[in-house]
Order: C-alpha cells, then structure tokens, then sequence
C-alpha cells in the first residue's frame, strides 16, 4: 500500500477575499497531482500552505504524519531540509557561484551525493562548472531543479517548474520529475498553466470558485 504523504483538512484561507474553503487533498507515495486554475485564484497559496510556509485561516495540513502548523519552527525546519523539495516560480541560486557549488551545498545539508546521473539527464552536466550568471534563464531553472532533487525529497512542490521553458525542455524536466518519484518513492504536487503538462499527471484539479474541483 503507498503511504500517504500529504493528507490536508478542510482548508480555507483569505487575504482581502475569500481565495479558497473546504478544502480536502491527498497526496500519496508515487502520485503525481496538477493543480490548474486562473491566475489570481490562490493556487500558490494553497502550494505555500501545503509546504509549511503559510499557516492557513481553517484547517490542518498533515505532512509525512506530522501536523505541520503544531510543529516547532526547529522541527519545520528540519522537515523542509530533508523531505521537502520547493521549486517555486522564483529560484533563489547563488549568482556569483558554478552550478556545481549551488547543488553542493543542498547535498550537503542534506547528507546526500551529487547524483550525475540527474544532471546528465537534465541536459546540464557539461555546466556544472559555469557561473550561475553566465547560464541561460532555462538552463538556471534546470540547476534549481537539479539542486532541488539532489537532496532526495519525499514530496516535490512545484509551482509553475516549467514557466519559461520550451516545449521540449519542459517536457524533460516533466519526464525527469515524474521518473524521480517513482524512483524514490515520493509525490508531486504541480502547479501549471498548461494543460498538456497537467494531463502528464495522474490527477488534475482545478481551483475555481473558491473550491478545488478534480478533472
Ligand atoms: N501575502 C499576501 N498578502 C495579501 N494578498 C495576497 C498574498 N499572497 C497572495 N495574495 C493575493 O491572493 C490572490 C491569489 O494569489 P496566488 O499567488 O495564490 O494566485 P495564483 O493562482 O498562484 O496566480 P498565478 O497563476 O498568477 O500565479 C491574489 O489576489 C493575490 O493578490
Ligand atoms: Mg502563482
């Protein structure tokens, strides 16, 4: 049986508005899951309150059987760490070091190798050696996914991984993504804007009219 790796209760949540409510989602071992929605519908919100960043207004989120919102900041932090991998719209890469350093330091703090075979897959590993500021916009995002996966997470967050990627190079980040978590196990939640890369998960979603429908 695949063990449940995010269980999330009856979420709501609100800034000036109401974004979202009543809100149910599992995540389970070797699941892929798209979220889609129109810009503005608060679904990097509910990817932040998912992760462990924003404590939602209702409900509880449950991440690898802890109940994330009663942990210690210290516990977090080490969940964050270890379990999770955040790949969000923006990449916060170290500009003045190579790419090899950038992924150094997750292993590192993650008491993991440097796998190659990740970075021969993500087309990258002949740019390890490169300043992150002589890379190419696409070739950065692959290096912080490369960083992001290197450090072996149970659950991926994905927001938007893809965004300013072309269509092959979107596909292969896509390809290696969903291979990663069969591989090792884990789960992904991805936000996306397009369709065709939703319907490479198992299950899509859709946020509107303040609730998540499935496709
Ligand atoms: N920290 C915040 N404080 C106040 N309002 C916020 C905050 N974060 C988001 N919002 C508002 O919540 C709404 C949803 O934002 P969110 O970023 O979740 O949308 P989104 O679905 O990810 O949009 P996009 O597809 O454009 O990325 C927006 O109206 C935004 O202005
Ligand atoms: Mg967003």
């Amino acid at each position: 049986m695949p063990k449940t790796l995010l269980h999330a209760t009856n979420i709501a949540h609100s800034f000036d508005y109401e974004l979202f409510s009543n809100i149910d989602f599992t995540l389970k071992e070797q699941q892929s899951i798209a979220i889609v929605g129109r810009s503005g519908s608060g679904k990097s919100t509910l990817m932040h309150i998912f992760s462990s960043f924003i404590k939602p207004n209702e409900g509880s989120v449950t991440l690898l059987e802890k109940d994330v919102y009663a942990l210690s900041e210290e516990k977090v932090e080490e969940l964050r760490r270890n379990d999770l991998g955040i790949i969000f719209q923006a990449h916060y890469l170290f500009k003045g070091m190579t790419a090899l350093m950038n992924v150094e330091i997750a292993t590192l703090l993650s008491n993991q190798n440097i796998d190659n075979e990740l970075l021969e897959r993500l087309e990258i590993k002949e740019l390890m050696h490169q300043k992150i500021g002589e890379l190419s916009g696409g070739q950065q995002q692959r290096v912080s996914i490369a960083r992001v996966l290197s450090k072996k997470p149970k659950i991926i967050f994905a927001d938007e991984p893809t965004g300013n990627l072309d269509k092959e190079t979107a596909k292969l980040v896509m390809d290696v993504l969903l291979e990663y978590i069969k591989k090792e196990n884990a789960g992904l939640i991805l936000v996306t804007h397009d369709e065709e890369m939703a319907q490479l998960c198992d299950k899509s979603f859709k946020l509107e009219q303040q609730a998540l429908k499935e496709m």
